[in-house]
């Protein structure tokens, strides 16, 4: 009898639980395997706090937003304990072979695939999952998650027009994605928006409010400026990108430091970044402008039609390869296929929108204003 363990880490999503009924269901019924759940994360490893999973927990969460595990975004090695952190990995160790463990399924997004990893390396067999509403992890063509949020998304851009257009505003409204714009970018396009900003393009104030006047000249009165929380203007990028740069030419520790503080520092300043730039387009174009920040709507509730199928196929599909000692593989959907990624050509690396990505191209023919020409 193959023993498997199965958490969820990093942030929550739609789609988190139709994972684990598919993988569950497929791994206690077919594969005649059993499973116990660590709740919370890696922290559920680390303290031995377990839900054991059978049919009857399986049953009715295919539809359930969140999951059933709990999360968290702690890890292994920098686990919180008290006002400081330790490298809790031994602890995970013990608790996986007290329970004769043969695999631990780490359902997560980029965070969760290096933590992975790092179990890994320590000696333990692992096989990942990719969940994020970013959809932002590399080597899936897409994450389960991402078509829930860019549904409520564009749902929100809908429902905003009719403030927009009666009240002949501009409405900012800010996205999630961390920093990638794959929800941004959909959605904005999904929503018809009429400017669409994502960090990987950096852009300049200006040529938005300029965009915005444009289209108050011909007649619309009225402005959609959707925004990637991680958006940035050209001059944050250079910035950014000189600390990148002191970064990699730090010659010790402390310059390393510096620069890396620095960079956190950029990033914790950056939160209210819409808030400034609705301020600045009200001011520029002269237009009544307001912000709307969609946060954690964008990952709460039931998971789409597309989410719950493409959640069921790649948890399924893991408790196959589960079945077939295949280990340190992140499931993935490639086509129409699903394929074993190796964890070492996914931990680490992101997924972003490539500036000339086929999304880019359709809004820019259709006249949406990217932020930088
Ligand atoms: O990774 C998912 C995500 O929702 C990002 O889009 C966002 O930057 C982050 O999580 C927010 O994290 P938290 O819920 O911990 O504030």
């Amino acid at each position: 009898d193959q023993c498997i363990g199965v958490l969820t880490s990093g942030g929550d999503c739609p789609g988190l639980n139709a994972a684990i009924r598919g993988l569950g269901k497929a791994a206690l019924d077919r594969f005649d395997m059993s499973m116990i759940g660590f709740r919370d994360g890696f922290r559920g490893l680390v303290q031995d706090r377990t839900l054991r999973i059978t049919g009857e927990k399986l049953s009715g969460i295919l539809t359930d937003g969140g999951t059933i595990l709990g999360t968290s975004r702690d890890k292994p090695h920098k686990m919180p304990i008290g006002d400081r952190t330790e490298d809790m990995t031994p602890a995970i160790v013990e608790t996986y072979h007290r329970h004769g463990l043969e695999a631990v399924v780490c359902i997560g997004g980029g965070g969760t695939q290096k933590n992975a990893m790092r179990l890994m390396e320590a000696g333990l067999n692992v096989v990942t999952l990719p969940k994020t509403i970013d959809n932002d992890i590399a080597g899936t063509d897409v994450s389960f998650g991402f078509d829930t949020a860019l549904q409520i998304a564009t749902e929100a851009i809908d429902r905003l027009h009719s403030t927009a257009t009666s009240h002949h505003r501009v409405i900012v409204v800010e996205l999630m994605g961390h920093r990638a714009g794959w929800l941004a970018l959909g959605a904005g396009i999904a929503g018809g928006a009429d400017a669409i900003l994502i960090p990987e393009i950096p852009y300049s104030p200006e040529v938005v409010a300029e965009a915005i006047k444009r289209r108050a000249k011909r007649g619309h009165r009225f402005s959609i400026v959707a925004v990637a929380e991680g958006a940035v203007t050209i001059e944050q990028q250079q910035q950014i990108d000189s600390l990148v740069q002191q970064k990699k030419d730090a010659q010790d520790k402390d310059e390393k430091k510096t620069a890396s503080d620095a960079l956190k520092k950029f990033h914790e300043e950056h939160v209210d970044h819409t808030l400034h730039l609705t301020g600045q387009l009200e001011k520029s174009t002269g237009m009544e402008s307001r912000l709307t920040i969609l946060g954690h709507l964008q990952r709460g509730g039931t998971p789409s039609a597309a989410d719950r199928l493409l959640a069921t196929r790649l948890g399924s599909a893991c408790a196959e390869v589960l079945s077939k000692r295949q280990y340190a593989v992140m499931v993935a959907a490639r086509g129409d296929a699903t394929e074993n990624i190796p964890l070492v050509e996914v931990a680490g690396q992101k997924k972003l929108v490539p500036p000339d990505h086929p999304w880019v191209r359709a809004a820019r023919l259709v006249g949406t204003c990217m932020g930088d020409e």
